[in-house]
C-alpha cells in the first residue's frame, strides 16, 4: 500500500534510527538532554530566534503561541483554510479563550489589506485583535508557497497596529527549498514561528517553537503545565537532526513528483479545477461526470494507494520521503484508470 494521503505517513528510515543509539541524552525537563538542546540551539539559528523549544507536536507549537500572544476575549486574524482553525480541535478556543477573524485568502494566502480591514479599532464593545497567523505552505491551499515579500508586508501591518505575529512552519522547509529563501528571511518579521519534523522531513515525533528568549521561557511554563516536558527526548531529538542533515534538500525531489502528478491529473477526463503545485501538496476536484470523492478514495485503496477526500469531489495527494517516482508512475496509472 502507497499511502499518500499526508507526508505525516512518513516511517522513520534505519538511518534515521540509528541516530538514535548513539544520542547523548538526559533529563529534559533539567535541560540535562545535550541532543535536545542541540536541536532547539539549531532551529533557533536557522529560523534568526533567539531561542527554540522542543515539543511533541506542531499542534501544541501553535496552542501554546496562540496562549501566550493573546488573552481571553481577543481575536486572532487568519485564513480561513488554516490549520489553527480547523484541525486542532478548537484549541485556541478551549485553552485560551480566543475567537478566529477568518480571511478568505486565495489558496491560503491574504494581502495586507485584508488584515487592515480585519484589525478591530480599540474600543470596550469591541474584540481586542491581538494575534496575526500565517501558514507556510499553506496546507489546503495546496501546498502554496507565500511569496515572502508577502508573508513579510502581514506580519508588519499587523506589528504597526500593535499585533502580535506567529508563523506555522509545518511545511516551512517545504517553502525554503521551493523558494531558495532562508528560513531566517521568511520568520524575520515573526514573533514566534515553528518547524515540524513528522511532515517531509520524516521524523515520527517533534516539532520545534522558536521565538525571543522570554518567550521561549514562558513556553516553558505551558509545556510544563499541560504535561509536554519530556526527558530522555534526545533519542527523538536525535531522529530530527538527522532530518535536518538529509532530508532537507530531498524535498525538490517531492515538489518534482508532484508536480509531474498533477500534469498528468490535469490530462484526466475526470479532473477538474487544479490548486496550483508549488510544493509537495496536489489538491484538486473531480467533475461531476467522475466518480466523487470518497468513491474514488475507494477504488485507489483497492488499486492499494491512499488518497484523501477533502470535501464531496475534492481530492488531496501528498508525496513524501516514502513515494519513490515508480509509485507515482503506478499512482498515475491507478488514477487514469478510475477517473480517465
Ligand atoms: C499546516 C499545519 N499546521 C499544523 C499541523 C499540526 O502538526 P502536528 O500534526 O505535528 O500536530 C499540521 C499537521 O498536519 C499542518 O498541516
Amino acid at each position: 500500500m502507497h499511502d499518500l494521503y499526508s507526508d505525516t505517513k512518513t516511517k522513520p528510515t534505519r538511518a534515521m534510527r540509528e541516530a538514535m543509539l548513539d544520542a547523548p541524552v538526559g533529563d529534559e525537563q533539567k535541560f540535562e538532554d545535550p541532543t535536545t538542546i542541540a536541536l532547539e540551539e539549531r532551529v533557533a539559528d536557522l529560523m534568526g530566534k533567539e531561542a527554540a523549544i522542543f515539543l511533541p507536536s506542531g499542534t501544541m507549537c501553535n496552542q501554546i503561541a496562540v496562549h501566550l500572544h493573546t488573552r481571553p476575549g481577543d481575536e486572532i486574524i487568519c485564513d480561513r483554510t488554516c490549520h489553527i482553525v480547523n484541525s486542532e480541535a478548537g484549541g485556541a478556543s478551549a485553552f485560551s479563550g480566543v475567537a478566529p477573524r477568518l480571511l478568505d485568502g486565495v489558496n491560503g494566502v491574504y494581502q495586507p489589506d485584508q488584515v487592515v480591514e480585519a484589525i478591530r479599532p480599540r474600543s470596550r464593545y469591541i474584540p481586542r485583535s491581538s494575534l496575526l497567523c500565517a501558514e507556510q505552505t499553506a496546507n489546503m491551499g495546496g501546498g502554496r508557497v507565500w511569496p515572502v515579500e508577502t508573508l513579510i508586508a502581514v506580519a508588519e501591518t499587523a506589528k504597526e497596529a500593535g499585533l502580535a505575529t506567529h508563523l506555522d512552519g509545518a511545511r516551512l522547509l517545504n517553502a525554503v527549498v521551493a523558494s531558495g529563501i532562508s528560513a531566517r528571511d521568511h520568520c524575520a518579521a515573526y514573533d514566534s514561528c515553528w518547524l515540524d519534523f513528522t511532515k517531509g522531513l520524516g521524523a515520527p515525533v517533534g516539532a520545534v517553537l522558536a521565538g525571543s528568549s522570554d518567550f521561549i521561557d514562558s513556553a516553558w511554563d505551558l509545556k510544563q503545565r499541560t504535561g509536554g516536558s519530556m526527558r530522555q527526548s534526545g533519542v527523538i531529538a536525535a531522529m530530527c537532526i538527522h532530518a535536518l542533515d538529509h532530508h532537507v534538500d530531498r524535498l525538490a525531489d517531492d515538489h518534482k513528483l508532484a508536480q509531474h502528478i498533477a500534469a498528468e491529473i490535469v490530462t484526466m477526463k475526470g479532473a477538474g479545477a487544479l490548486l496550483p503545485v508549488d510544493t509537495n501538496i496536489i489538491i484538486f476536484d473531480l467533475t461531476e461526470d467522475a466518480p466523487d470523492a470518497p468513491a474514488l478514495v475507494e477504488c485507489m485503496k483497492a488499486d492499494g494507494f491512499v488518497i484523501g477526500a477533502f470535501g464531496p469531489r475534492r481530492i488531496r495527494i501528498v508525496t513524501h520521503l516514502d513515494v519513490d517516482p515508480a509509485a507515482g508512475e503506478a499512482l498515475i496509472a491507478a488514477l487514469r484508470r478510475h477517473i480517465g
